[in-house]
């Protein structure tokens, strides 16, 4: 059976869902909806998608399996909610949502009506990143894994946007956006830092405006421990001319390096063992894997679609993430140390990633 999905956003990452759906060969794109009608019908008419228009409403009409949100975050809940009232689950962008309290009410949406919220975080689907993970994972009785026990990390996200970058009206607005490069940029990187090492438990952090013309930050830095111990260092930053995304990850095995930009590929990694290891070069990548990329999380929520499982990243394990965000924010504001789970309901972070403001003043002009 050919999966109906509905597009929702026809802007910059629309074509990397629509090419992941053709190469599927198990899925159609039926709609693609934009509130700038005439964007949504040039899409359409570019992919040869027969429906478009402004209306989800209309959309969710005619027939859908699975809504994907390709919209600006702040739109993220109400769009997803609309669907989800109808009963088509959703695959949203990220950030899926623009605070805790709003995940908190997706989840809550997707539990009362029990449609099914996947979150894109495309670089967990990769080969080699998937491959990592299971060798990082401890097993069942808690001993590590054939990698060993993750001790130290880094998780680097040294991109650079240009001023011109932040002209545009709704760049750099914590209502619009969440946030700077902790919320839209770093938070790939940083997702799967918690995909190869697990939870997280607390965190201290730096956040600061530097150079762009931004209400949220532009670098953020943060010391973050893991539930296993571990301890890494996340710098999310767009102010960083030679741009690089990078993971360390040292265990008492091994070191394990990803070095890419906007995806990876089995090259992107490298295994050096430690004294005694040798042998673990035969064990990482193995067998080569899919590049990460909007195609291979397709391919697992199609998957996911058919066998009834939570669909690919479950909006609880993106929680985790987004908490880590809204943490970093807390701490670099407070000045203190935020562990995991301390951000609740009444917490002005828990409500705004910037909780009761950033300590600059804003620049952009009221909406
Ligand atoms: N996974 C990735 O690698 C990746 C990369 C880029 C962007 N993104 C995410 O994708 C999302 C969209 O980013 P973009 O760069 O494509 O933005 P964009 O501005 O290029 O496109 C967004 C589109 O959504 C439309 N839109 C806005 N509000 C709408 C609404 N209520 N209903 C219907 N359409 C609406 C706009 O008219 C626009 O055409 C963001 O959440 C962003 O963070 C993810």
């Amino acid at each position: 059976m050919t999966t109906r999905v509905v597009l929702v956003g026809a802007g910059a990452i629309a074509a990397s869902h629509l090419a992941a759906v053709a190469e599927s060969g198990r899925a159609e794109v039926t709609w693609v909806v934009d509130v700038d009608e005439a964007r949504a019908a040039d899409v359409a008419a570019r992919h040869g998608v027969r429906r478009s228009g402004g209306s989800l409403a209309a959309a969710l009409a005619g027939g859908a399996d699975l809504v994907v949100l390709g919209t600006p975050p702040g739109t993220h809940l109400p769009l997803a909610t609309e669907a989800l009232e109808a009963g088509v689950p959703v695959l949203t962008e990220k950030p899926p949502a623009l605070s805790l309290a709003e995940m908190d009410r997706l989840i809550a949406v997707q539990d009362r009506t029990g449609a099914r919220v996947g979150v894109v975080f495309q670089h967990r689907f990769g080969g080699a990143g998937l491959r990592a993970a299971e060798l990082l994972a401890p097993r069942g009785d808690g001993s590590p894994g054939p990698l060993g026990r993750p001790l130290v990390a880094t998780c680097d996200t040294l991109w650079f946007r240009a001023p011109a970058y932040f002209e545009v009206p709704w760049r750099g607005r914590w209502e619009v956006e969440g946030g700077g490069p902790t919320m839209g940029h770093g938070i790939h990187q940083f997702d799967l830092l918690l995909a190869l090492l697990g939870p997280w438990s607390a965190v201290r952090a730096m956040a600061a405006r530097l150079s762009r013309d931004t209400d949220t930050e532009d670098v953020s830095a943060a010391v973050v421990q893991f539930e296993s111990g571990a301890v890494a260092t996340i710098v999310n930053s767009v102010l960083s001319p030679r741009e690089v995304s990078s993971i360390r990850v040292d265990t008492d095995r091994a070191t394990l390096e990803l070095e890419h930009l906007y995806g990876y590929d089995d090259a992107g990694w490298r295994l050096t063992p430690a004294p005694g290891y040798a042998d673990l070069a035969a064990v990482f990548p193995g067998a080569p894997g899919r590049p990460s990329s909007h195609a291979a999380q397709w391919a697992a929520v199609l998957d996911a679609l058919v066998s009834g499982a939570p669909l690919p990243v479950p909006v609880e394990v993106a929680r985790v993430t987004l908490e880590l965000a809204a943490a970093t924010y807390a701490s670099a504001f407070t000045g203190r140390e935020v562990r995991r789970g301390e951000i609740g309901a009444g917490d002005p972070f828990y409500e705004r990633m910037q909780g009761p403001g950033a300590p600059w003043p804003p620049v952009k002009a009221p909406r």
